[in-house]
């Protein structure tokens, strides 16, 4: 559906910089299936809003191709670059522009009006669709207000409604729910997912929220000064990291250096640590002696409160512990080294016992060290 390939973007130099301009966007490329919802992960200046900004023809790359639907938007080599208009593309942006002079309602109907004239969509219909994307965004019980007279959440959340309410081809999200408070983000979350696969809207979600992409989407691309440094399902960026960056940037972990000691049947290795030897897991080919990373996460470490011996059993010392409501989390060091455990709350250890921490052989996973 959207397929981007070997895109590129430099900002010029800021005076007196010290450096060469760098590349906001650096070689990138990714392709979108029809209906998915595919997310540009990343911390803040790695290149996100500036590859949606070309994908919507705000920002003119210096080369690449851009294509949505089998028709080239851009292409450098082409010398093709449809104007943003002309894209037919819904976007929301982080800056978002409301009509002020108009209602909610009146706000997310308008762009059906206008439509509807070309389209034949009837006042019922356009009605219906308005209502439905209002309530989804929570903003029902306001339709009859002044766009003007809504909070800063409220007034992203009508910038949504208006974009999804064309149910364009594609939809390019830049940080859509960085305004709202915890709570109610965590609820659009799910009603922004279930509408897009309701109405099967294929969707590029830009987040700097790695909680959100991994709820959201279908493909998650993990960027790095503007390039992808991984692309993969949520279930698997969060279970197979494929760099030391993307296991820190996506979820709490742990992650122990050490060296690759032996390799055990088909998936498994022995690598020595300073806290001893680890048994991980990874399909991939490690010679002997090699430097890797073992990564497992908080919740992938059992605390035993009684001495036992056997493989991934580390002895240690509660430091602290953190309650969270739904659990608990601690933080254990092992031979000087800090682990991040998470339990159930109902465990109660104080700040200083020792413990034994018991690693899930399956769930250690083995990362190249950088
Ligand atoms: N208009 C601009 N002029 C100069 N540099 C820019 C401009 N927009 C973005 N940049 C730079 O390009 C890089 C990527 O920015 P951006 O795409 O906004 O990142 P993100 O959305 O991931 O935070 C950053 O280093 C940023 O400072
Ligand atoms: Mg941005």
């Amino acid at each position: 559906m959207l397929s981007v390939a070997q895109l590129l973007k430099t900002y010029p130099a800021r005076r007196r910089a010290v450096h060469a301009p760098s590349r906001a966007v650096d070689d990138l490329g990714f392709e979108i299936e029809a209906g998915h919802l595919f997310t540009l992960l990343g911390p803040s200046g790695c290149g996100k809003t500036t590859t949606l900004r070309c994908v919507a023809g705000l920002t003119t790359p210096e080369g690449g191709t851009i294509r949505v639907a089998g028709r080239t938007m851009f292409s450098a080599r082409e010398g093709i670059e449809v104007p943003a208009n002309r894209r037919g593309l819904g976007m929301v942006f982080q800056s978002y522009a409301i009509w002020p002079h108009l209602d909610v309602y009146t706000n997310v109907a308008f762009g059906l009006q206008v439509a509807a004239r070309r389209h034949r969509v009837g006042a019922r219909a356009i009605r219906r669709r308005v209502e439905r994307v209002l309530s989804v965004v929570r903003l029902d019980h306001l339709a009859g207000r002044p766009a003007t007279d809504l909070s800063g959440g409220q007034q992203q959340r009508l910038a949504l409604a208006r974009a999804l309410v064309m149910e364009p081809p594609l939809l390019l999200l830049d940080e859509p729910l960085s305004n709202l408070d915890a709570k109610l983000r965590d609820e659009m979350r799910y009603e922004l997912k279930r509408l897009q696969r309701d109405l099967g809207i294929t969707t590029l979600y830009v987040t700097h929220d790695q909680h959100e992409a991994l709820a959201m989407s279908n493909e998650i691309a993990v960027m790095r000064d503007g390039r992808i440094e991984q692309l993969a399902k949520p279930r698997q960026m969060y279970e197979r990291p494929a760099s030391r960056f993307v296991a820190d940037f996506v979820g709490t972990t742990n992650l122990v250096d050490g060296i690759i000691e032996r390799r055990e049947g088909a998936d498994r290795y022995v690598v020595s640590t300073d806290v001893g030897d680890l048994v991980a897991t990874s399909a991939a080919e490690y010679p002997t002696g090699l430097p890797v990373c073992v990564l497992v996460r908080p919740e992938h470490i059992e605390l035993l409160l009684e001495p036992a011996s056997g493989r991934n059993r580390l002895s240690g010392r509660v430091e602290a512990t953190v309650f969270l409501g739904e659990g608990a989390e601690h933080r254990v060091s092992v031979a000087g080294r800090q682990f991040k455990v998470r339990s159930s709350a109902a465990l109660e250890v104080a700040p200083g016992s020792p413990v034994m921490l018991s690693l899930t052989e399956e769930r250690c996973a083995i990362v190249p060290a950088d």
